[in-house]
Formats: C-alpha cells, sequence, structure tokens
C-alpha cells in the first residue's frame, strides 16, 4: 500500500507518469468517468481549504467513486479529544482512500501509520503540500513545455509557506533548475531548505528582497500568500502582509513567456489586473489540480488506465 505523504515519495519517473495520465485525463474526460465506480474517498480536512478539498471531491466524483468526510476539526471527534490514529483507523472501515489536512506537521504521516487504506497528505502546518506540487509541476510542464533549465521565482511567505517547501523539494531533482528566493528578512526559506535541501544538493539560488530585480530573470514566478494563520503576533502580519504586490506596471519588466503560478487563495499579491494578462496561469492551475488529483487516486488505488 502506498501514501503520498510528501513529494519525495515519487520517483521522478513516477512523476512523469502520473502527469501523462493527468494529461490523458484532461483530454479524455469521458473515458474515465466511471474507473472508479464503487470507490469511496474520504477527506479529512481539520483546517480550512476550499480548492484542495474541494479539487479531490471533484476529482474522486469525475472518476465515479464516491466522498464522504469532515471540514474542521470542530465537525468531528476531534473536537471530543479522539487521536489522528484512532480517527484514521475507523474511516479506513469507510473508504478506500484518505486525503487528510491537518495544522500539524507531520499529522498525515501519523495517519499512514494506522491506515488501513493510502493516505494523502492535503496539507500539513507549514511542512509539505504535496498535491499541490503535483500541479504546480503539471502546470509548469504543460505551459512552459518542461521542467529542466528553469529559473524560478518564489515570491512572499517562504517561511511558513508549504506549497513553496514542497516545490524546492520537488524541483531540485531536475536539470538546470535556479531559484530566486523573494521575501523579506522575516519570511526567507527556513535554514533546512537553504542548507539541507539547496545548498546540501548544490542547487544554484539567491536570496532577495527586490521582485522588481528579480522579475526579469525568471521563467516562472510563484507567488504565495503571506500565511496569517502561522504568524504569533498579529503587528507582524500586518506590517508583512503587503510586501509584495504584483502589477500590471511589474509584469512589463517580465519575460514574454513567463507565467505567474499562484497556490490560491490570493489576498492581495496580485493586482486583480493581472488576471488578463496572459502569462497569468493560476486560474488555469486549478483546472489542472482536479487532472492530477484524478491520476493520483486512480496511481493509489491501482485503477488501470482504461484502454
Ligand atoms: C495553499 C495551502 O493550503 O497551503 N492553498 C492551497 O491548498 N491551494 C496555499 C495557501 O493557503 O496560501
Amino acid at each position: 500500500m502506498r501514501h503520498l505523504l510528501k513529494p519525495l515519495d515519487f520517483t521522478v519517473e513516477e512523476i512523469n507518469e502520473l502527469l501523462n495520465l493527468a494529461r490523458d485525463i484532461g483530454q479524455n474526460r469521458s473515458r474515465y468517468a466511471h474507473v472508479c465506480d464503487g470507490k469511496k474517498l474520504a477527506t479529512l480536512f481539520y483546517e480550512p481549504s476550499t480548492r484542495t478539498r474541494l479539487s479531490f471531491e471533484a476529482a474522486m466524483l469525475n472518476l465515479g467513486g464516491s466522498v464522504l468526510g469532515f471540514q474542521s476539526a470542530s465537525a468531528s471527534s476531534a473536537s471530543k479529544g479522539e487521536s489522528v490514529a484512532d480517527t484514521v483507523r475507523v474511516v479506513s472501515c469507510y473508504a478506500d482512500i484518505i486525503a487528510m489536512r491537518h495544522p500539524k506537521e507531520g499529522a498525515p504521516l501519523v495517519a499512514s501509520l494506522y491506515s488501513g487504506v493510502p493516505i494523502i497528505n492535503a496539507g500539513d502546518g507549514g511542512h509539505q503540500h504535496p498535491t499541490q506540487t503535483l500541479t504546480d509541476l503539471m502546470t509548469i510542464r504543460s505551459l512552459s513545455g518542461r521542467l529542466e533549465h528553469m529559473t524560478v521565482g518564489l515570491c512572499g511567505d517562504l517561511k511558513f509557506g508549504r506549497t513553496v517547501h514542497s516545490l524546492i523539494h520537488a524541483l531540485i531533482r531536475y536539470p538546470g533548475i535556479r531559484f530566486v528566493l523573494i521575501s523579506p528578512m522575516e519570511l526567507r526559506v527556513p535554514s533546512y531548505i537553504r542548507e539541507d535541501v539547496l545548498c546540501g544538493n548544490g542547487i544554484p539560488f539567491e536570496e532577495s528582497s527586490s521582485l522588481e530585480e528579480a522579475l526579469p530573470k525568471l521563467d516562472i514566478l510563484y507567488m504565495t500568500r503571506v500565511q496569517k494563520e502561522r504568524f504569533f503576533n498579529e503587528a507582524d502580519y500586518i506590517r508583512l502582509k503587503d510586501s509584495y504586490i504584483l502589477t500590471a506596471e511589474k509584469m512589463k519588466l517580465a519575460k514574454k513567456d513567463m507565467y505567474v503560478l499562484h497556490p490560491l487563495p490570493r489576498v492581495n499579491e496580485i493586482s486583480v489586473e493581472v488576471d488578463e494578462d496572459p502569462r497569468a496561469a493560476y486560474f488555469r492551475q486549478v483546472q489542472y489540480g482536479v487532472y492530477v488529483r484524478m491520476a493520483l487516486i486512480m496511481t493509489l488505488l491501482g485503477v488501470k488506465k482504461p484502454c
């Protein structure tokens, strides 16, 4: 039985296969409409979410399966003191696969030790978010045509942003990747990412506080929201929340074929005027997210591609 807890749980070849399957799903949706008939997905969300939960649910419904679950810790027995271990033991009896989001780092890993069915980490605290990363890889590969030889700018909350941490882990396995890490001092990537993941693997990167200076160099700009819910004090959040705002004016500094990604939700960090720019890829990214999750559910359930 396999789980997806972090992007490195899949090899580069497996990710490639999964993205190929997701592409085929996008091109031939009706062929996949019944491949998971009779299967159930449980979404256990201990933290708020719109697109991740709904996109998992849409993915399973598109495959012919059904869904059950809860959308907040207060609506589950966690509010009575039940442990994650017990909850997944119980839910394993109801569902064939579980997607879990939890505010505590490592909760999906604990779940995987007790679950009788595959666990998908749908975001654990400030740690990892592997299905967003698969979505990001699919978006980059589909729009830029490659995952190699790219200069990727990551901008905003690089400290608490789990999508950033997962994406860095995943991208360093492709040749010719460079990063420009754009953030205020207080929101730089955690030192384990800088020292162990980037320096430790000899990956070229620079840290900058200026989006304007970085923009002309980039093939991909990955904007992120300042993660309000992970701040210890509100004054710091208020001071840092509008550190970067991408505008149509700033987009003039970027390459003609640079794409802008964002895991969403957006707050102020991308002005709505940028949505009209053909390089704005964040709403297309949402659609890719459904195809990727369909491919992932099929892969973890061992469901074969229909012929
Ligand atoms: C992200 C998350 O939950 O980490 N959202 C998402 O899943 N698309 C990003 C965020 O909340 O800022």
